[in-house]
């Protein structure tokens, strides 16, 4: 395998200074974010030096193969949902406009049953709920994953991601994780989230510059 490094993102300074969710939560956060980017690395590297005894070893008991494997689909899990996680933080919650709005309108009735829908599906989640974007119905969808790698929907592209680990809330929340869903929704920029979307289905909207 090739090995091509990922960098750490640097994100917005307003996600240090949001409502309910503390400094000192990010801050640890943030840590755990470029643990992720380091050991993506670090597999990379492992996978590009394996040598020809590894491959015949492939074994799906145990072998260092899949082992390696497994946990890149972990570890760029982890980069991405981070990633996009503390990208939409730090802005100030409310709605968003515009083709999005319409179009959680379209796909959840309204926009109380999206974050009604959302919230439920982060209480019933063991690690990440996302909305994404259904490319084959052309449609918004709440999924849930138990870890960085699951249960992820083929041909859905994740356009909101809500960390629901303990790592997240804790701090601030202790096991009360619909208060820290609450504040998420309140500290949501959903300008980010809007350009997430136009860049998943194109800008075909009022202002676009498409044709
Ligand atoms: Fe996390």
């Amino acid at each position: 395998m090739k090995v091509i490094k990922v960098e750490a993102k640097k994100f917005s300074d307003k996600i240090l200074s949001m409502k309910g969710i503390s400094k000192k939560t990010v801050e640890e956060h943030l840590k755990l974010y470029q643990g992720y980017v380091n050991k993506y690395n670090e597999i990379q590297e492992k996978l590009s030096a394996l040598k020809d005894d590894d491959f015949v070893k492939a074994n799906q008991v145990f072998s260092t193969i899949r082992e390696l494997k497994v946990e890149l689909s972990f570890a760029w899990g982890g980069v991405i949902n981070h990633e996009i996680y503390f990208s939409h933080l730090g802005g100030k919650g409310g709605k968003p406009a515009d083709s999005l709005l319409k179009q959680i309108e379209k796909d959840f009735g309204s926009f109380e049953n999206y974050k009604k829908d959302m919230k439920a599906t982060a209480i019933s989640a063991r690690g990440w709920v996302w909305t994404g974007f259904n490319y084959r119905e052309g449609r918004l969808v709440n999924y849930l994953g138990d870890s960085q790698n699951t249960y992820s929907m083929w041909g859905v592209e994740p356009l909101v991601a809500l960390d629901t680990y303990e790592h997240a809330y804790f701090i601030d929340y202790g096991v009360n994780r619909g208060g820290y869903v609450d504040s998420f929704f309140e500290n949501l920029d959903w300008k980010v989230v809007e350009e997430n979307f136009q860049d998943i289905v194109g800008c075909c909207g009022e202002g676009c510059d498409c044709e």
